[in-house]
């Protein structure tokens, strides 16, 4: 796996331009991002020899180096999902490749169903932890130590410095944004009432299907890692109502503009 890993990082150190310390993985239906960054150039993951290619809709499947607010990021438009049939080790082959290209601090979005009940459609949740619900992990199997450790102390997945900064950068452009635990499923069932309201009972105020596999590779690889949900849909007892992946996509949208601003202020404080 590390070979293929730092022969696809070789490619992107080939074709890369700018040198990113700075990464940001964009979730279903939140890409706008990548068109409000400076080009330098896009690598559609298609022309990466030996990267996997997306399957779900609302994703570009590229690779975006460029510049926002005068910082040198790379750009992930398309993440690969458990539920597509990607074996763990596939889904967080980006973010060992993020690592091998020099990258420090992660920034994961995702679109997410919302269980607190003072949150609302639209809303922008900053994650400031995980239950990981997967039944799966990226790091079983046998160790390399050189990379990371075997047993990964998660008790700051993610960074309070990173969310202090997000929290200061919200408060300066008065952006709304609230703050919870996510917890990532599977999938790809939207859930039941019943176990919404599990979760919401185990301490999550959000659910999805990604971004913990990621949170947890990143921290293995020793790189600091802020995550936002962008909520999509409730599910809050007795206001649960039907979901569609173009639900979640439109609402996504709705929302695009403020995670948007949140981001582009808070980079070059990171
Ligand atoms: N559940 C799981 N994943 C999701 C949801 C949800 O309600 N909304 C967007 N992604």
């Amino acid at each position: 796996m590390l070979e293929r890993v730092q022969k696809i990082a070789q490619f992107l150190n080939d074709n890369k331009q700018g040198n990113p310390k700075i990464a940001i993985v964009l979730g279903s239906g939140l890409g706008n991002l990548g068109q409000i960054v400076e080009k330098y150039v896009e690598i559609p993951y298609k022309d990466i020899p030996d990267y996997p290619v997306s399957t779900v809709q609302g994703h570009a499947s590229t690779f975006i180096f460029g510049k926002l607010n005068g910082v040198d990021i790379v750009v992930l438009n398309g993440r690969f999902h458990y539920y597509e049939g990607y074996d763990m080790k596939e889904v967080v082959l980006p973010i060992q490749v993020l690592k091998e290209i020099g990258i420090e601090k992660l920034i994961l979005s995702n679109a997410a169903g919302g269980m607190n009940p003072t949150f609302k459609v639209g809303d922008v949740m900053i994650i400031n932890d995980h239950i990981n619900l997967f039944g799966d992990n990226p790091l079983l199997g046998k160790n390399e130590d050189k990379l990371g450790p075997r047993f990964l102390d998660m008790s700051e997945a993610y960074s309070r410095a990173m969310r202090k900064t997000a929290f200061k950068a919200a408060k300066e452009h008065k952006l709304h944004v609230q703050e919870g635990v996510y917890i990532g499923v599977s999938g790809p069932c939207y859930e039941t009432p019943a176990e919404y309201r599990m979760f919401h009972i185990m301490g999550a105020d959000a659910v999805g299907m990604s971004t913990v596999p990621e949170t947890i590779m990143a921290r293995y690889r020793g790189m600091e890692v802020f995550a936002f949900s962008v909520i999509t849909d409730l599910g809050i007892v007795g206001q649960v109502e039907n979901v569609s992946h173009e639900e979640v996509l439109k609402a996504a949208q709705t929302a695009a503009p403020v995670m948007e601003k949140l981001v582009f202020e808070m980079l070059p404080q990171l």
